[in-house]
C-alpha cells in the first residue's frame, strides 16, 4: 500500500479524508477516539509543511434538519484544541469561500470542510460517488490521503471518488488498522463475540473460525447457541431463522465454542439449566465470567466484537466490564472491533491494546471483503 511517507508533501495541498463521525450527545462529543486517532497523520502533514484540507462526514443527511444537526463545526472546534496549527472551518462543501480559503492557506495550516454528506441532500451526490463532485474535490488539491478507516468500505465521492483523479496514499491510521486487522485475520487467535444478532456475525465467524483456537460467545446471540444445545432459554432473544446455521456450526466446531453457564436476569444470577419459561438473560453471570477468563488466559491474541451483556445499563454491565478489565490489566493483546464494544471501552474508560476506529468497515474487513478504495492505494 502506498503511504503518506512515500510522497513529498511540502508546500502541497493535501486533501485528507478522515472519519470524524464521532458519537455525540446534546451536541457534545462523547468519544473523540476517531479524532485523536487521526492526529498522527494531521500532525505529520503540518510538520512537513503541507496545506491540509480535511474532509469527513458526520451522521447521515437526508433533510434540512439533518444538516443543522450534523455540522462538522463542533469537530473543527475540538480539533483546534488538539493541534498546534491554525484550523479554519468553512461551513460549505464547495464554492468560492472554500476555494479562496484553500488558495490562501499557508504551509502547515488546516482547513476543515463542512460535512461531506451535506452533498447528500437533496441529491445523494456524496454517497452515489458523483463524478462531478469527485472531480471538484480532487481539483482542490495535489494529493489525496485516505485516513478514514471507518469509511474505507464506502465508495463515496470523498473516498473512492477523489482517489481516481489525484495521486492517493494511505494515512497512518489506515496503515495501522490494516496491519492490525490483517494480524487478527492471519494469526491464530481467540474470538470473543457478543451483541444481539447472530446474523451480524455470520460473515466474521465463517471467515475466522477455522484459525480460532476458541470461540467464546456472550451477548444475546449466545441464546440461539444455547437453545441449539438443548437448553430452555426462557424468553431470552433467540434467532430461530439462524438455528440451522448455528446447529451446523456446533456440529462442526462443538469443542471450540464456549458458551456462558449462568446469566444475570431480573431475578438475580441464574444457572442456564435453572431457567424458567419467562426468564430473560441480560448479562453473563459470575461463573461465566470465571469461565471466560480461564479460557482467555492462554491466548496470544484476542479479537473481540460485541458486548457480553446489555452494558449500557449499569445492572448488566459487569460481564463486559470484568472481562475487559482482565484483558487490559493482564496485558493480553486484544483487538476491539466494532462500534458497540469500542463504545463500551470508552464508557468504562479501560485502555486496551488496540481499539479499531471502524464500525461496519472493521466487520466487513474481518469478513474478508475487499474495499475498492484500499485496493486503489495498493498500486
Ligand atoms: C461508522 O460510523 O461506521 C462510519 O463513520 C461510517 O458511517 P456510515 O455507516 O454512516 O457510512
Amino acid at each position: 500500500m502506498k503511504i503518506i511517507t512515500d510522497c513529498n508533501v511540502k508546500g502541497k495541498k493535501v486533501i485528507v479524508r478522515v472519519d470524524f463521525n464521532v458519537p455525540r450527545k446534546d451536541n457534545k462529543i462523547i468519544d473523540d477516539n476517531r479524532i485523536v486517532s487521526s492526529l498522527k497523520t494531521i500532525n505529520y502533514l503540518v510538520e512537513h509543511k503541507a496545506k491540509v484540507i480535511l474532509l469527513s462526514h458526520l451522521g447521515r443527511v437526508e433533510s434540512l434538519e439533518d444538516k443543522e444537526k450534523n455540522s462538522l463545526k463542533i469537530v473543527a472546534d475540538h480539533l483546534s484544541s488538539l493541534v498546534h496549527a491554525p484550523v479554519y472551518f468553512i461551513g460549505e462543501t464547495r464554492g468560492s469561500l472554500l476555494e479562496s480559503t484553500i488558495d490562501n492557506l499557508l504551509d502547515g495550516e488546516i482547513v476543515v470542510v463542512e460535512n461531506t454528506r451535506y452533498e447528500d441532500y437533496p441529491k445523494k451526490l456524496e454517497s452515489s460517488c458523483d463524478e462531478t463532485l469527485s472531480k471538484y474535490w480532487a481539483s482542490l488539491a495535489d494529493i489525496f490521503v485516505l485516513d478514514a478507516f471507518g469509511s474505507a468500505h464506502r465508495c463515496h465521492a470523498s473516498t473512492y471518488g477523489i482517489s481516481k483523479y489525484i495521486p492517493s496514499y494511505a494515512g497512518f491510521l489506515v496503515e495501522s488498522e490494516v496491519n492490525m486487522l490483517d494480524k487478527a485475520i492471519k494469526e491464530e487467535r481467540t474470538l470473543l463475540l457478543g451483541g444481539s444478532k447472530v446474523e451480524d456475525k455470520i460473515g466474521v465467524i465463517n471467515n475466522l473460525i477455522k484459525k480460532s483456537n476458541k470461540v467464546l460467545i456472550g451477548g444475546a446471540m449466545c441464546f440461539t447457541f444455547l437453545k441449539a444445545r438443548g437448553f430452555n432459554v426462557g424468553k431470552s432473544l433467540v434467532s430461530d431463522e439462524n438455528m440451522d446455521y448455528v446447529k451446523s456450526l456446533l456440529s462442526k466446531y462443538d469443542s471450540k465454542i464456549i458458551l456462558p453457564v449462568d446469566f444475570i436476569t431480573e431475578k438475580g444470577c441464574k444457572k442456564i439449566e435453572d431457567f424458567k419459561n419467562d426468564d430473560i438473560g441480560y448479562d453473563i453471570g459470575v461463573e461465566s465470567i470465571k469461565l471466560f477468563k480461564n479460557e482467555l488466559k492462554n491466548s496470544n491474541l484476542v479479537l473481540w466484537n460485541g458486548p457480553l451483556g446489555k452494558y449500557e445499563d449499569k445492572a448488566y454491565e459487569t460481564g463486559t466490564k470484568e472481562v475487559m478489565k482482565y484483558l487490559s490489566e493482564e496485558k493480553f493483546p486484544t483487538i476491539l472491533a466494532g462500534g458497540d464494544i469500542t463504545g463500551a471501552s470508552a464508557m468504562f474508560n479501560i485502555k486496551m491494546y488496540y481499539v479499531s476506529t471502524g464500525g461496519g468497515s472493521t466487520l466487513e474487513y474481518l469478513e474478508g471483503k475487499k474495499f475498492k478504495t484500499l485496493e486503489r492505494l495498493k498500486g
